[in-house]
């Protein structure tokens, strides 16, 4: 059976910290599903349908074609019980930094307790490694430019949407 693993998280917007992971992860497994998550902790710039389009957008920019690559979203209920359903084999993270390990690494054995599914970490390039979705929405907030961050379709939707 082919390995899926679900790449979670809020990509509100994805950064070219996140195609990079996806562009390396896609080349490890079978299909790689990029899951558009809903975080009840935050109040999200882009709507799940925005964010799912930029995932698209972004990835189509980059180059990267992967036929196992494919993006969708999650409204609410537990990751975990998702990933059964689609019998994913993994679940996929990037960090950037000890701060990321301290946030994922509870999630992590959360998953595992819950479901049995191992969390792989992929760690970030050193050239994205400081990009973060809330400094870039920021920057662009206050009229910077986010170009080296983001790809053309999100530069687009930040400065549309303010
Ligand atoms: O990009 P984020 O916001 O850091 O992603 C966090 C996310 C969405 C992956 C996490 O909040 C999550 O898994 N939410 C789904 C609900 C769930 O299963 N929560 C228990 C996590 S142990």
């Amino acid at each position: 059976m082919a390995k899926l693993a679900v790449y979670p998280g809020s990509f509100d917007p994805i950064t070219l910290g996140h195609v990079d992971i996806i562009e390396r992860a896609a080349l490890l497994f079978d299909e790689l599903e990029v899951l558009v998550v809903h975080n009840p902790d935050k109040a999200p710039r882009f709507t799940s349908a925005e964010r799912v389009q930029l995932i698209k957008d972004s990835l189509s920019e980059a180059g990267i074609k992967g036929s196992n690559i494919k993006v969708t979203e999650l409204s609410s209920g537990l990751l975990v019980d998702y990933l059964r359903q689609v019998d994913a084999r993994a679940l996929l993270k990037g960090f950037r930094n000890n701060v990321d390990l301290d946030y994922e690494l509870p999630m992590a054995k959360v998953n595992r307790d819950l479901s049995g599914i191992e969390t792989v970490f992929i760690a970030a390039d050193p050239a994205y490694g400081l990009v973060a979705s809330s400094l870039v929405r920021q920057v662009a907030e206050l009229g910077g430019p986010v170009e080296k961050y983001v790809s053309k379709a999100v530069a687009k939707a930040l400065r549309g949407s303010k």
